[in-house]
């Protein structure tokens, strides 16, 4: 059997025709930027995410830094960061010029704690990133109070959560918030491989602050503000917008993003039960948390041997991500630095096959093959 670490190809047979009939349109009118495509699919996903406003950019990483800079967030600031994340979300601090600081996260949920994010606090800091990794949301109420009582902006980063729902509170648990909905904004990555994926690039800011959402739109857009001259630019911008295309494919992936969320889910709940069975564990979302699960990841032991045992056995892996920001050469300038969670985690994290279609023999092909290459060790 051989299983790809992610099939992308399958889940757009149905729907490729629904949008190249959209594409033929879009030609037709030639609203290639801005314009309705993009504006439905901006309405839509406000509303999918349960804001008021979203605004479409170019990319994941555009949304955090222009978040950012509409905040009034550069120079002289320090904004927290996890130190388990995707670079971009560093990257993207570093672009303001601000400093990322980087903070350890639970060892067992991978995510930023209070705790956590008290030890990297200064009288510096501006602002705290928390970042749904793996779709495994970060509770509100593991961050709002910690911002509330230093006076910090919340940016969620939600790359890898579209979807995602957390308990409002720790004592309300019916009550549900969605990813990138509970901070002054949530920023998301529509790369082609996350849970809403473009045919290229693309990202979106998510916000419940009018005047964020149109600054943030003014800095994508060359500085210019809405119902003014072309050539009138308010705010030093550039040009990170979400082109039409890209709107069109998202808007009608988006029609199908809860389908595919619950197979996920449904998925994720046979690895939970194969690794259970093999004592193997896995990466899981806090409880009431209900995540995207945008990546399956088990952690064991003598990662590297078993990647290459696994790859023998026709199973494609990944690992997200093997050095910790702190370690890694561009942001590593205080090697006295020492985060042990997130260090531990980035030796011993694997990503397994994981998408909404696998089926229920492939994960236990799987899982028996991990147990058979941890053994073998
Ligand atoms: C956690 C996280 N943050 C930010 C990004 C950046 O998104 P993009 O690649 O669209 O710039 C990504 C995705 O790659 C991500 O996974």
């Amino acid at each position: 059997m051989r299983i790809p670490f992610n099939d992308l190809a399958t889940p757009h047979a149905s729907i490729v025709e629904d949008v190249v009939a959209e594409v033929r349109a879009l030609a037709g009118n030639s609203r290639f930027i801005g314009g309705p495509a993009v504006e439905a699919f901006e309405q839509d996903f406000a509303a999918y995410c349960r804001t008021t406003h979203a605004v479409g950019v170019a990319n994941g990483t555009d949304a955090i830094e222009l978040t950012l800079r509409a905040l009034g967030i550069g120079g002289g600031d320090e904004v927290l960061v996890p130190a388990n994340t995707f670079i971009a979300t560093a990257s993207a601090v570093a672009a303001t010029g601000a400093t990322p600081v980087f903070v350890d996260v639970d060892p067992v949920s991978l995510l930023v704690t209070p705790a956590s994010l008290e030890a990297g606090v200064t009288g510096r800091t501006a602002a705290v990133i928390p970042v749904h990794l793996y779709g495994h949301m970060v509770p509100p109420a593991d961050v709002l109070p910690f911002a509330a009582k230093h006076g910090l902006a919340v940016i969620e980063d939600s790359a890898q959560a579209h979807g995602a729902d957390a308990p409002a509170q720790h004592d309300a648990p019916g009550e549900k918030v969605r990813a990138g909905s509970y901070g002054v904004a949530g920023t998301f990555s529509f790369y082609p491989g996350k849970n809403l994926g473009a045919w290229g690039d693309g990202g979106a800011v998510v916000t419940d602050d009018a005047q964020l959402a149109s600054r943030i739109r003014s800095l994508a857009n060359h500085g210019r503000s809405e119902g003014t001259d072309h050539y009138e630019h308010r705010y030093i911008g550039r040009n990170s917008r979400l082109d039409a295309l890209q709107a069109t494919v998202l808007r009608r992936k988006l029609a199908d993003l809860d389908a595919g969320t619950a197979q996920r889910r449904r998925v994720a709940a046979v690895y939970a039960e194969a690794l259970a069975a093999h004592g193997i564990p896995l990466v899981a979302p806090l409880p009431g948390v209900d995540s995207a699960w945008h990546l399956l990841v088990a952690r064991v032991p003598g990662r590297e041997t078993v990647r290459r045992l696994l790859d023998e056995a026709g199973i494609g892996t990944g690992v997200h991500y093997p050095v910790p920001c702190h370690r890694q050469h561009a942001y590593a300038t205080d090697q006295t630095v020492s985060l042990p969670a997130a260090e531990q985690a980035a030796a011993e994290i694997l990503s397994l096959p994981f998408f909404p279609h696998l089926r229920d023999e492939e994960v236990a092909y799987v899982a028996d093959h991990l147990a058979k290459a941890i053994t073998a060790l």
